[in-house]
């Protein structure tokens, strides 16, 4: 088979599998990447968002084939448990969420906001999280988190 190369939280790699392997498939059973969640499978719930060349992108529905050459970020590429990105850190304050399974995904999104408005009002944090599903509705922490990651980006910014 021939292999595909990609870049994945900053590491350049290739990957031997079927070029219809769907990407969440290839960074779960290629690569061990666990932390991006398969939810639905059919591009509804937003739990296996990645960013994609900087763009939040459900990796369920996105074939190998299809991104080859490109810079792929997972939850794994924000932060360590040592040293959280400010976007985790903020939900492990703002204790954001319930089962935790859909939070990958969403810290994904709002990470893929944030990198282009660190002042971004509760409606656009609210659209820019559209396409993920938290069926345990801790929606007003989360959206909580994200303007507190916001702040602490900021105050980073302007240190
Ligand atoms: S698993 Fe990809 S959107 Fe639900
Ligand atoms: S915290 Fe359980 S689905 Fe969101």
């Amino acid at each position: 088979m021939h292999p595909t190369a990609l870049i994945v939280n900053g590491s350049a790699l290739s990957v031997s599998a079927d070029p219809i392997t769907p990407l969440l498939d290839v960074l779960r059973n290629h690569l061990g990447l666990m932390g991006t969640k398969f939810g639905c499978g059919l591009e509804q719930c937003g739990c296996c968002m990645v960013l994609i060349d900087g763009r939040p992108e459900k990796s369920c529905g996105k074939l190998l084939s299809t991104v080859a050459g490109k810079e792929i970020v997972t939850i794994e590429g924000l932060g360590t448990r040592e040293r959280p990105h400010p976007l985790q850190q903020a939900f492990l304050d703002e204790q954001a969420g319930q089962c935790g399974y859909c939070l990958p995904g969403i810290v994904i999104s709002a990470k893929a906001l944030l990198d282009r408005n660190l002042s971004p009002s509760r409606a656009q944090i609210a659209a820019a999280l559209d396409d993920n599903i938290c069926r345990c509705g801790s929606h007003i922490r989360i959206l909580r988190a994200v303007e507190r990651a916001a702040a602490l980006l900021r105050a980073q910014g302007s240190r």
